[in-house]
């Protein structure tokens, strides 16, 4: 492992991930759970994630975006069922997904063609999912093309259909629109039992919607966000921290950082920590977001910059080089939340965790 001296961390508590995945286990059953770790698991660690839900019998398969995430997860020692969530282009990428026992998502005649051809290459059976267009307008076939789809995998007798999969795009904002997602799916269940399909997985339903939605869990859920503890009723996961590494006191009318957007207005403490947004601390909190120290919140003064950011800690008079610092999660009584600092940047919480970037070690606790 490459040495961290640094102090800017992100640290994953296990125990939450574990309650998480519990309770989605629990609210979800009979259905199963995929646990969604594309993008690095939202930043907290997918390799790590998914050795803890393996080993724990915490999810029964695990989502990623791309062959390369699959194979991650393969290299991490994970051997449970592995569903490729995105459109495998290069067609080329069916070989290397066939290969490590990957089950790929089928959303057109052309990529149907396609994992026949490399099935029938490696002379070893592929596992697919096929994803239908309901009204996410993202990648899907409509029912039309799915059933021709259906008829060509299934006569190959080189592909294997496992399932049959859409995805909602408001779940969390607009009931009616998501039932229509969920009619378009039953519709094409349907259509596919007529034709004599049986022991398929269905499934649509993401977090928001596997824990409001009983309807929506049909076969399975695929859940990424409520395991992360980004979902109401649920844990956060990710602490985001580092130390205090100078302190200076400076006069009235001092700037602070780029482009003097802060001035002092009166003598100040201020604290530099090293974390800025090549940590994926972005630069929209410049001068609006709190970090906490000593149990208080102090503002964030100036521009945000690539590795470094300055507070003010002229209120915190223990403040010293060495102090901890936490940029998310909880200090003492206080809490910054991915919530809070989402709305800040006019953007969701999803993108807050999976900014932090790949230079910013995580830390697995309990
Ligand atoms: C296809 C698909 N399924 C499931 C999920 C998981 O969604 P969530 O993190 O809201 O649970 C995602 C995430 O964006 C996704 O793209």
């Amino acid at each position: 492992m490459a040495i961290t001296l640094r102090p800017t961390i992100a640290e994953i508590r296990l125990s939450a991930v574990r309650r998480n995945l519990q309770k989605l286990k629990k609210t979800a059953a009979p259905a199963r759970v995929l646990f969604v770790v594309k993008a690095n698991a939202y930043g907290h660690g997918a390799a790590a994630l998914a050795r803890l839900a393996e080993r724990e019998d915490l999810a029964w398969g695990f989502g990623v975006s791309s062959v390369e995430e699959g194979l991650a997860l393969r290299a991490g020692g994970i051997i449970s069922p592995v569903l490729v969530l995105g459109s495998l282009y290069p067609f080329e990428s069916f070989v290397e997904a066939i290969n490590a026992d990957l089950m790929m998502t089928i959303a057109s005649q052309d990529a149907a063609r396609q994992v026949i051809e490399a099935a029938r290459r490696l002379g070893k059976k592929a596992v697919c999912h096929i994803k239908l267009e309901t009204g996410m307008g993202r990648i899907g076939a409509r029912k039309p093309a799915a059933l021709k789809i259906y008829d060509e995998l299934s006569a190959s007798g080189a592909v294997s259909v496992a399932g049959v999969y859409t995805h909602l795009s408001s779940a969390d904002t607009d009931p009616a629109y998501t039932a229509g997602q969920l009619g378009f799916l039953t519709e094409t269940v349907s259509a596919l039992a007529e034709r004599g399909a049986r022991g398929l997985t269905f499934h649509a339903a993401n977090s928001c919607a596997a824990v409001n939605l009983p309807a929506s869990r049909l076969n399975m859920v695929r859940c990424g966000i409520a395991a992360y503890g980004l979902a109401e009723g649920f844990e956060p996961a990710m602490t985001l921290k580092t130390r205090i590494v100078f302190i200076k006191n400076v006069r009235e009318g001092a700037f602070i950082s780029y482009n003097k957007s802060f001035r002092a207005d009166r003598p100040m403490k201020i604290a530099t920590i090293p974390a800025g947004y090549g940590d994926g601390y972005i630069r929209r909190f410049s001068n609006k977001a709190d970090v906490l120290i000593g149990g208080r919140r102090c503002r964030v003064l100036g521009n945000v910059t690539m590795d470094m950011t300055m507070v003010d800690v002229t209120h915190v008079k223990d403040a010293a080089v060495g102090s901890e610092a936490v940029l998310l999660g909880r200090q003492g009584r206080e809490e910054i939340t991915a919530a809070e600092l989402a709305a800040m940047a006019d953007t969701i919480t999803y993108e807050i965790v999976t900014l932090v970037s790949g230079r910013v070690p995580r830390v697995y606790v309990e």
